[in-house]
């Protein structure tokens, strides 16, 4: 029998301060009827004080206590992110300092949009390896920490959250984790980046007068191949697995755009009531955003064991992929 894994505890968090399309108005040349229709989103959250490992500790923090487990019983903690609290120490390392994992090993892992997902397919590997026993695999960015706020093209885009799971050795070989197909294209770097503060741009002051330090994105561009490899990916992945859409019961798709997410849905011929999206509260929180729907569906009692889910993501790299579960976790006791 081949070890599977399987997610057996979710949990997510989100600051408590809400950023409108209408506080946006007052900061750059926009307005609510444009983001909405361009976009889908209507407010985001943003963490004022702190770093994402402050978004990151209270997601772990329920999953320890929803699983009821020590902290030292945690084996690796994955932290997905593109702003970590600083480049070094890993902010996995930060984590898992603050919640006394003290038995665990911690790496962050950069794949901007699908860094849930290679995280997610990277903890599994190793349960299925037989070498770990509990996974913690965290998304969690405060954008907010990188955004210009006078660059219309981005700041409306994107907020601050954290969604995590726990990852362990399912029970059944024929739930949890079952495939995933993962892809990257550097090409993708001219379009979508922050190039100040690496070794390629270390911080300077001309390099803040140049505002290096904050995202770069080419939206159209990125538009346009985040459907088609969101689509693909998924249909590759409907396609090996015997999937139809008729069986497929979620599509947790990347939250950048409703209109990616609605053209990515009516290619694979999913309906839009077996879409899991979340992006009009949140916007696009990156690494956050798949856990974060997964998580908030589960608390609502809408994610059923036995449920057929696809997650999709694409992202900065280009970075892109799916993954097919079948959900195991029995729904939330209070
Ligand atoms: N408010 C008002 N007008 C805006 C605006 C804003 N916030 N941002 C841009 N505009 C303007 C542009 O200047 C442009 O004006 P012009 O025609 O006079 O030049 C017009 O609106 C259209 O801009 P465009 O960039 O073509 O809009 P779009 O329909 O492509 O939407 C994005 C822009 C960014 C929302 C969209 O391209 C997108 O979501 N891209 C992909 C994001 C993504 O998936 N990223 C990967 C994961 S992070």
């Amino acid at each position: 029998m081949s070890i599977k894994a399987t997610i057996t505890a979710i949990s997510h968090y989100v600051p408590e301060d809400i950023l409108s399309n209408s506080d946006l108005e007052k900061l750059v040349d926009t307005n609510d009827e444009w983001i909405k229709s361009r976009t889908g989103i209507s407010e985001r959250r943003i963490l004022k004080k702190g770093a994402t490992s402050d978004l990151a500790f209270p997601a772990v923090q329920n999953i320890l206590k929803q699983r009821n487990i020590s902290p030292l019983e945690i084996d690796t903690i994955i932290v997905a992110t593109v702003t970590p609290d600083m480049f070094f120490p890993s902010t996995a390392c930060i984590l898992q300092e603050k919640i006394g994992a003290k038995n665990a090993f911690a790496f962050d892992l950069n794949a901007a949009c699908s860094g849930f997902l290679y995280a997610l397919v990277v903890g599994s590997q190793m349960i299925e390896s037989g070498s770990q026993k509990k996974v913690l695999v965290v998304g969690a960015d405060k954008m907010s920490s990188i955004l210009n706020y006078k660059d219309r093209n981005t700041c409306i885009l994107f907020g601050d959250g954290a969604g995590a799971v726990l990852l362990e050795p399912s029970e059944d070989e024929t739930f949890g984790v079952l495939d995933n197909r993962l892809y990257s294209d550097g090409s993708g770097k001219d379009f979508l980046y922050m190039k100040g503060g690496g070794s390629l741009n270390p911080a300077t002051h001309e390099t803040v007068d140049q505002q290096l330090h904050y995202i770069f994105q080419d939206g159209k561009s990125v538009f346009k191949v985040a459907v088609i490899g969101m689509a693909d990916v998924s249909a590759e992945l409907m396609t090996r697995n015997n999937l139809t859409s008729e069986n497929i019961d979620w599509l947790v798709p990347h939250q950048a755009n409703l209109r990616i997410i609605d053209a990515c849905a009516e290619r694979m011929g999913i309906d839009k009531s077996k879409v899991m999206i979340n992006i009009e509260r949140y916007g696009n929180t990156t690494a956050a955003t798949i856990p974060l729907c997964l998580s908030e569906w589960w608390h609502a009692r809408k994610i059923i064991k036995g449920q057929n889910i696809i997650l999709s993501s694409f992202g900065a790299g280009y970075t892109w992929g799916a993954v097919y579960l079948r959900w195991s976790l029995d729904p939330p006791t209070n």
